[in-house]
């Protein structure tokens, strides 16, 4: 009989349930985002949490059933329970704690940054020792993956992660939330070489990050414009996507050569970016080095991603009882 697992993410905003298959991969992948934070301009921990509640039965019902999976058959359920708003992470984590409470299937806790990492593993093999930039809302970090489950921290942010520098600068631009995708589609029609922004540590001969002084070179130059025009909010988003990226790059290729890597990937949400894969693939294509990045469908938060490192945790013979809690922070650890 097939394997499946079942994989549940539930940590931000997004809620979201897949089945994979070591054998045919993503079987199903259904994420419901929740767009009653758009008003806001930012997630609201509270309303995170009571959407989850309501809309992960019925998506988990929808891809049991067209899939024609069941419960008591599969190989294993995964769950993100870290790190992340607590309240939303409560919520999935309860829910794989009934499902294998009830049904006698193996649950295992992954680390979301894990999952992200095991994005690029859902559509190819996935070959270490290789470097990884996870870059998201909440981090942007090197990571030097020995094996699967062997994880050795090469650097990180200081202060902002890219993804929440990407939506500072949509808001203060005026643009819809999340300003990733907002701001890439404006850097388009825009000249990235406009504004000087600054790229923060990017000759700190160091593997770490920092973009609170982009963040506040866009707001002072945003408020000394006045009123923007299309051509202004083009020019001042793709300056400020080239100064992210470039930094990005950078880091990176000084990781790789660090950790004397000759495979990279990157992952999380701000992977999905068009401009970082295109520099990236040249500076380190340059290098011999070979990189990279999900499908954009597995680079924001999906369940697929979860579903597929609990197919390598339970592999391993790793499993998590009933006790198993929530962590809101905390770095990813190594367990094989
Ligand atoms: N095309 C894009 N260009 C730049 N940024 C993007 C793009 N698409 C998405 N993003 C950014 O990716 C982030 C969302 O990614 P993801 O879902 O992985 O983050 P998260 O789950 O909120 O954070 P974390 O994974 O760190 O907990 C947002 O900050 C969003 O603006
Ligand atoms: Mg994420």
């Amino acid at each position: 009989m097939e394997e499946l697992y079942l994989g549940v993410e539930t940590s931000c905003d997004d809620t979201s349930c897949a089945i994979y298959s070591p054998e045919r991969g993503v079987v199903l992948h259904r994420t419901a985002a929740q767009l009653d934070h758009e008003r806001y301009g930012g997630v609201v921990p509270e309303i995170a949490s009571r959407l989850h509640m309501r809309t992960l039965l019925p998506l988990y019902e929808s891809v049991m059933d067209e899939t024609g999976a069941e419960l008591h058959l599969l190989s294993g359920i995964g769950v993100t329970n870290g790190p992340g708003l607590t309240g939303s992470l409560l919520v999935g984590l309860s829910f794989a704690k009934a499902l294998a409470y009830g049904s006698g299937v193996p649950l295992v806790g992954i680390h979301h940054l894990e999952g992200h990492i095991l994005a690029n593993a859902l559509e190819e093999k996935f070959v270490a020792p290789c470097v990884v930039l996870v870059v998201s809302g909440g981090h942007t970090q090197l990571i030097h993956v020995e094996r699967i489950g062997s994880y050795r921290f090469l650097g990180g942010t200081r202060d902002d992660a890219a993804g929440e520098a990407f939506d500072k600068i949509g808001k203060l631009l005026g643009l819809p939330f999340p300003g990733g995708p907002a701001v890439e589609r404006e850097a388009k029609n825009g000249d990235p070489a406009a504004f000087p922004f600054p790229r923060g540590l990017i000759r700190s001969g160091e593997c770490d990050f920092s973009f609170s002084g982009l963040k506040t070179a866009v707001r002072l130059s945003v408020e000394k414009l006045g009123r923007l025009s299309p051509r202004i909010v083009s020019d001042v988003a793709a300056s400020a996507q080239e100064a992210i990226v470039h930094v990005l790059v950078e880091k990176s290729v000084l990781a790789a050569k660090r950790a004397g890597a000759v495979r990279f990937y990157i992952a999380g949400g701000v992977a999905a970016n068009g401009r970082l894969r295109e520099l990236m693939e040249k500076r380190l294509s340059g290098m011999d080095v070979t990189v990279s990045w999900p499908l954009s469908e597995y680079c924001t938060d999906n369940a697929a991603m979860i579903a597929c490192a609990a197919f390598h945790h339970i592999r391993a013979g790793r499993r998590d009882g009933l006790g198993l809690n929530t962590f809101p922070r905390g770095e990813l650890v190594s367990w094989a």
